[in-house]
């Protein structure tokens, strides 16, 4: 198939264009280097042989996106370009709601236009909110959004659902991905944060680097096995994976349907701390903070649907999770 990556210069829009490409599709990428760097499309090709084409456009502007899809006669989109940072979203809604469903707008109106029938959309665990009993199921729907960066993937699952009602043609696969970490093997594709990471596996690497003087756990009084928060992580190459095999579906398949990309099983934030320790060979300072707000205890998949419609099942644990974004942080100091 050739498919439009939007976002495909990011940390799990890379991985999976090399699990594309690997799989003998034509890969295209757009993405306005908002969050990601252009030296990507040759660790892609280090990787797999294959320098993707690749446009620097942004999704909000309208005319430069359709000049892409005149230029090329995609089969599918895989759509990732969005921003992600729960905090920042807080503080500049709109234009977390301008960026990730105003362009999203323009780009799902393309697909409409050019007869681009097949979708893949990066969804979020976060439309569960705290409502929920693990393992969270796909037909529980929708729970309370607790930020903006939340409800946008809300409002976009809600747009796909209803037009793929109002389109016969139309063609979706929702995926609520739970916590993708981790690295390619080779060292080459992983993910750098801006400024002071957000998320716990970045922030364990920069205390390892000696960026950051020590891990703070936040909250250790939580219903939890440890009383740190669980959730479900995954290798981003096997959530990678999972995008090659949704896209697949969507093409044999009409219709909306979501489903969870997480491996079913829960780590505390201790567990991964000292799965990193075990990476790298040594001990990591850490302090107990209180509780950040806006988490939840506990947080992980019902993988039944994956595994189901798309024959999906995460291979790799949490150690090589670690090992492998040890090797990037050591490659990319
Ligand atoms: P990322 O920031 O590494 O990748 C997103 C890419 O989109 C970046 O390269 C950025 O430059 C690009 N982009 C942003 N706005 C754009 C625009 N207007 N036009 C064109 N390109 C634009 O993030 P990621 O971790 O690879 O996440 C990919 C997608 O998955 C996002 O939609 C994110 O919300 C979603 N998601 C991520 C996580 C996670 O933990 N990483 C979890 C759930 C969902
Ligand atoms: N944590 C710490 N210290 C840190 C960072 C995180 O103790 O410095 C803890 C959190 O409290 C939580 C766990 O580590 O218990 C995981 O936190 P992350 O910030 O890595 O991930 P979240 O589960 O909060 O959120 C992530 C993404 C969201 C996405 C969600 C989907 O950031 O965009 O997964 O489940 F929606």
């Amino acid at each position: 198939m050739k498919i439009l990556v939007t976002g495909g210069t990011g940390f799990i829009g890379s991985h999976t264009c090399v699990e594309l490409i690997n799989a003998g599709h034509e890969v295209v990428i757009l993405d306005n280097l908002y969050n990601s760097k252009i030296d990507v499309l040759d660790k892609i090709k280090a990787i797999t042989g294959i320098k993707p084409k690749f446009y620097q456009v942004d999704i909000k502007d309208y005319n430069e996106l359709e000049k892409v899809f005149g230029e090329n006669n995609f089969e599918a989109v895989i759509h990732f370009a969005g921003y992600k940072a729960v905090g920042e979203s807080v503080s500049i809604p709109l234009d977390y709601y301008d960026n990730n469903v105003g362009g999203s707008i323009n780009l799902y109106r393309l697909m409409k236009k050019y007869s681009v029938d097949n979708l893949v959309f990066s969804s979020s665990a976060t439309v569960y909110g705290d409502n929920f009993e693990v393992p969270f199921k796909e037909e529980y729907g929708y729970g309370n959004t607790t930020n903006p960066y939340g409800t946008t993937k809300l409002v976009n699952e809600m747009i796909i659902n209803d037009n793929c009602k109002a389109n016969e043609k139309a063609s979706a696969v929702i995926l609520r991905y739970f916590n993708p970490i981790g690295a390619h093997e080779s060292g080459l594709l992983g993910e750098i944060p801006n400024g002071i990471p957000n998320n716990l596996l970045p922030y364990v690497a920069q205390v390892e680097t000696g960026i950051r003087e020590y891990l703070r756990v936040f909250g250790d009084d939580y219903d939890t096995p440890d009383g740190t928060g669980v959730r479900d992580y995954i290798h981003v190459v096997d959530l990678a994976k999972a995008h090659v095999l949704a896209i697949e579906y969507a093409q044999k398949h009409k219709g909306a349907q979501t489903i969870n990309v997480g491996t079913g099983n829960g780590y505390s934030v201790l567990d991964v701390l000292h799965a990193y320790e075990k990476a790298c060979g040594r001990k990591l300072e850490y302090k107990i903070m209180e509780r950040r707000p806006g988490d939840i205890a506990t947080s992980y998949a019902d993988v039944s649907k994956a595994e189901r419609l798309l024959g999906f099942k995460a291979k790799y644990d949490i150690d090589k999770m670690c090992e492998d974004s040890y090797r990037f942080y050591q490659n990319n100091k």
